[in-house]
């Protein structure tokens, strides 16, 4: 990497393309009842959540992430290889190492660039996003390609109602560009980690502190913890905390803003962020109900969403704005500048992408087998509520060819 030269530095640098992926399986709240002692009631009216996607026996955090990045490459008006730099935000890596954002270089086919994971849990679009900006604002990168992709379903313990019945699998990404016109992108941003909450969302097992073996399995260690009581309440303070110093600095009054996209974890944490910033839940966007905590792909599916929906315009200004386990948090204030019928170029990318394994190497069948008996034995296949919900872009739509 070279040193830009004088007069080479961006006058601004802006969200070029964005896109998603969300698995085509369905994983209702009523077969979860068939797995914990839980109700779809108790699910819907604690946390929001109706439905979540579940990923393929044959796709990997990696090929969900290169989905959705090859969307946002799409929508950019880019090719692959205009890309200097690919982020991506995930606690749920293909392998510890290589990292997954090496994995999507090779599934999108790109030559050139430099990859690498970014660790902020649900906070990682937005902690990914403000690492694109600065890349690109020092002269580093003009085209950066942020990505947040998750596989939970396959760190979720089935038997646990309370970690089992929050999270789901998807992807969301924004290509993040150099300009040469004034004005626009992030005006501000706010990033926090407080270890304090360290415990509160983790995995034990599997790093250097207790390397998995056959007893971190008994124990059942390879699985997510969580204390949701602690997390809620830590939750809701800093998620209004950040979105306000973010809306600071960019010199802003929180009611300028014209939609908030904060991370999906729990309608009721949205609800009460609203709240708290004084602001109706019209300037909340919300899909947490379709897809549950995506955790480091939330914000990201979110913001793509919302702008092909149709509820972000030229000019607009907006918060991306997400917390998670470390525990961490990040706010962007952003001014939207792209068009949105250029999502529409996300049609033509096929749902499909594949990741090179090792010919030498058999992996085992990465499905939770008592999720899968439960989903083998029901009856028909679930229809999305993708189907009835007003608004779902046509791409979120769309099929993997058979
Ligand atoms: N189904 C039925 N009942 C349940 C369930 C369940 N799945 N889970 C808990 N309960 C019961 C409890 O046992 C309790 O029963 P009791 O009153 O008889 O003791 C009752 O329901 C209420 O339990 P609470 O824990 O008080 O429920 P709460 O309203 O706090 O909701 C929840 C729990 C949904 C987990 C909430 O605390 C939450 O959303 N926390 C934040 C979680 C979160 O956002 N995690 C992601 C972090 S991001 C990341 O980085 C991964």
């Amino acid at each position: 990497m070279s040193r830009p030269a004088a007069g080479t530095l961006p006058r601004s640098v802006r969200i070029t393309g964005w896109g998603l992926y969300a698995p085509e399986r369905v994983l209702s709240n009523r077969d979860l009842e068939k797995l914990v002692d839980t109700s779809d009631e108790w699910i819907r009216t604690r946390t929001g959540i109706r439905e979540r996607r579940m990923a393929a026996p044959h796709e990997t955090t990696a090929t969900l992430a290169a989905v959705a990045g090859k969307r946002a490459i799409a929508v950019a008006g880019l090719a692959a290889d205009d890309i200097d730099l690919i982020l991506v935000g995930t606690l749920t890596p293909d392998y510890w190492m290589p990292s997954t954002a090496a994995l999507v270089k090779e599934a999108i086919g790109n030559s050139r660039a430099a990859a690498f994971d970014v660790m902020a849990a649900c906070s990682g679009f937005v902690f990914a996003y403000a690492t694109a900006d600065a890349y690109i604002r020092s002269g580093a990168y003009r085209h950066v390609l942020v990505i947040g992709a998750e596989l939970l379903t396959r760190f979720l313990d089935f038997t646990d109602r309370n970690t089992s019945i929050l999270f789901g699998d998807g992807a969301g990404a924004v290509v993040v560009s150099a300009s040469d016109e004034e004005g626009g992108g992030m005006a501000g941003m706010e990033l926090t980690t407080d270890p304090d909450g360290a415990y509160m969302i983790w995995l034990p097992s599997g790093g250097s502190k207790s390397p998995s073996s056959a007893e971190t399995i008994r124990r059942g260690e390879h699985y997510v913890r969580m204390e949701g009581k602690e997390t809620y309440r830590y939750a809701t303070k800093t998620l209004a905390t950040s979105a306000l110093k973010a809306i600071e600095r960019a010199g802003w009054e929180p009611d300028e803003v014209a939609l908030f996209i904060p991370h999906q974890a729990n309608v009721r944490i949205i609800e009460s962020v609203a709240k708290g910033l004084g602001l109706s839940m019209d300037k909340m966007f919300v899909n947490v109900d379709r897809y549950g905590n995506t955790s480091a792909a939330s914000v990201g599916i979110a913001l793509a969403e919302a702008v092909d929906s149709g509820r972000v315009q030229i000019g607009d200004k907006i918060v991306m704005v997400a917390f998670g386990a470390g525990f961490t948090s990040g706010a962007a204030a952003v001014e939207w500048t792209a068009d949105p019928a250029q999502g529409r170029r996300a049609l033509d990318v096929v749902p499909v992408a594949s990741v090179r394994a090792p010919l030498d190497w058999d992996s085992v069948d990465p499905m939770p087998a008592r999720l899968m008996a439960v989903l083998e034995a029901r009856d028909g296949p679930q229809v999305p509520l993708d189907d009835v919900v007003p608004g779902e872009p046509d791409h979120a739509k769309r099929k993997v060819p058979a």
